[in-house]
C-alpha cells in the first residue's frame, strides 16, 4: 500500500533535516553526563549552550531566558507555578481564555483545586478574544495570571495579542502564551511581545517528542520549578535531555528559516486556501472555522455536514490521508471539540468537524489527492446521515 498523506502536522511533525542526524552523537560517542567537570562533558554542556543560543535566536530572545523542559504541557505547568507558588489564593483569580489547549485548561483546573478562582476569557465566533472582553475580565476579576494561547492548534486562528502585555501588566497581572503552534509558521518577537513567559514544544516544529522550552521575561522569585540538581539555571533540575536539546536546536534553526522565507509561507497559505476552495465547492454546507480571522498559513478545521468525525476519520484513512477531528490530545474522549462550541457551534457541528494541517511543502498533486479523498468521503457520508 502507498505510504498515506500524513495531515496531521499540528499533532506531531516528523523530524526536520538534519535533526536526527545532529542527535546521533550525543546519544551514542557524547554520552557524557553535562554536569562533569572533564573535557568531554563540558563540550556536551557546550553544544547544550548552542542549543540555547539557537531556541532564543529563533524567538529573538536571550540564551539565559530560556529553559529547556519535556514540551508544551510542562512549560505551561512550569509558567503557572512560577506566577501562582508564591500568591495567596485569597480572592486572586486566575483568567484563561475559552479556546485553550488542554495543557493550560488542566494547569488552570490544578490551580483552582489549590483555590485559585478561574475564569474564562470568551472567543467571538472567529476565535478571538476582543481587546474589550479580555479590559473587562481585567478589571472584574483583577487576576492574577492570564493566560492565552497565540495560535490555535485546531483552527489555526491567531489572536491579536499586541499590546496586551501592557493591559495585563498595568492590571497587576502576569501573562503566560501558549506559542506551541507558532515556530516555523509565525515570526515571533518574545521580548517585544512583553508576556512573561511563553511555552514551546519540540515536537510541533521539527524535534523530537518530550522536548520543550520555556521563555521567562525575567527571574521570578519562585522556587524552581522541579527541585533537583540545579540544571537548566536553576529553573529545572535533572540531568538534561541532551540529545532531545540538541534536536531542538536543529529543529529551532529549520524554523527560523522558514519563518524568514516568507515566499513559502505565502504559498503554504495559497495551497492551503486551494484545499479549502475545493472541499468547499465539493461538500454542500460546509464552512471553514475562523475564516474570516488571521490564521497559521498550515491549518485549516472545516464544518462537513452530515460526517461525524468518528466515522470520517477512518474512511479517509482507508482512502490514504490521515487528519483529525481536532486536538490529538483531546481525540482519546470523542467529545465534541470545547474550541468550536466556544466559538459559537453546535454539539453536532463540532462533532462533525475535520482539522487538516499541512507541512511547509504541500506540492499540487498531494493537495487534490487529499481534496479529492475529503469530498468523496463526506459526501458519501452525507447521503447516510442527511441534515
Ligand atoms: C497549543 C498546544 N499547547 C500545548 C500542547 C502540549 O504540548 P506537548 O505535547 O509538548 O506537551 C500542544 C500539543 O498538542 C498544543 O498544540
Amino acid at each position: 500500500m502507498a505510504t498515506p498523506l500524513y495531515l496531521d502536522h499540528n499533532a506531531t511533525a516528523p523530524l526536520g533535516p538534519g535533526v536526527l542526524q545532529s542527535m546521533l552523537p550525543f546519544l551514542e560517542q557524547q554520552h557524557f553526563n553535562p554536569s562533569g567537570d572533564y573535557g568531554p562533558a563540558l563540550e556536551v554542556r557546550a553544544a547544550i549552550e548552542g542549543a540555547r543560543r539557537e531556541m532564543a535566536n529563533l524567538v529573538g530572545a536571550a540564551p539565559r531566558q530560556i529553559a529547556f523542559t519535556s514540551g508544551g504541557t510542562e512549560s505551561t505547568h512550569a509558567a503557572f507555578h512560577y506566577a501562582l507558588d508564591v500568591e495567596s489564593p485569597q480572592d486572586r483569580a486566575v483568567v484563561v481564555s475559552a479556546v485553550e489547549h488542554s495543557a493550560t485548561k488542566g494547569a488552570a483546573k490544578a490551580w483552582q483545586g489549590r483555590g485559585f478562582e478561574v475564569c474564562s476569557l470568551d472567543v467571538n465566533t472567529s476565535g478571538q478574544v476582543a481587546k474589550e472582553t479580555l479590559e473587562r475580565v481585567l478589571a472584574d476579576k483583577r487576576p492574577t495570571l492570564v493566560s492565552t494561547i497565540l495560535a490555535n492548534n485546531e483552527t489555526g486562528v491567531i489572536q491579536h495579542i499586541h499590546g496586551w502585555a501592557e493591559l495585563i501588566h498595568a492590571a497587576g497581572a502576569h501573562w503566560h502564551v501558549d506559542a506551541v503552534q507558532a515556530p516555523g509558521k509565525l515570526a515571533l518577537d518574545a521580548p517585544a511581545l512583553g508576556a512573561d513567559w511563553i511555552s514551546f514544544s519540540g515536537h510541533k516544529f521539527g524535534a523530537p517528542k518530550g522536548i520543550g522550552a520555556l521563555f521567562t521575561r525575567k527571574d521570578s522569585s519562585s522556587p524552581s520549578w522541579l527541585v533537583g540538581g540545579g540544571q537548566e539555571h536553576g529553573k529545572r533540575g535533572g540531568t538534561e535531555n541532551v540529545a532531545g536539546i540538541i534536536g531542538l536546536g536543529r529543529a529551532a534553526k529549520n524554523a527560523l528559516e522558514q519563518v524568514q522565507d516568507r515566499a513559502g509561507l505565502i504559498e503554504l497559505a495559497h495551497s492551503r486556501d486551494e484545499l479549502e476552495a475545493h472541499i468547499l465547492e465539493g461538500v454542500p454546507g460546509s464552512r471553514v472555522h475562523g475564516s474570516q480571522s488571521p490564521r497559521v498559513p498550515n491549518t485549516t478545521q472545516l464544518f462537513l455536514p452530515g460526517c461525524p468525525s468518528e466515522i470520517l476519520l477512518p474512511l479517509l484513512e482507508a482512502k490514504g490521508v490521515l487528519a483529525s477531528a481536532g486536538s490529538a490530545c483531546d481525540a482519546t474522549h470523542h467529545a465534541p471539540s470545547e474550541v468550536l462550541m466556544a466559538m459559537g457551534c453546535t454539539p453536532e457541528e463540532a462533532a462533525c468537524s475535520l482539522r487538516i494541517s499541512l507541512p511547509f511543502h504541500f506540492d499540487p498533486e498531494a493537495r487534490t489527492q487529499a481534496a479529492c479523498a475529503i469530498v468523496e468521503a463526506a459526501n458519501l457520508l452525507a447521503v447516510h446521515n442527511p441534515q
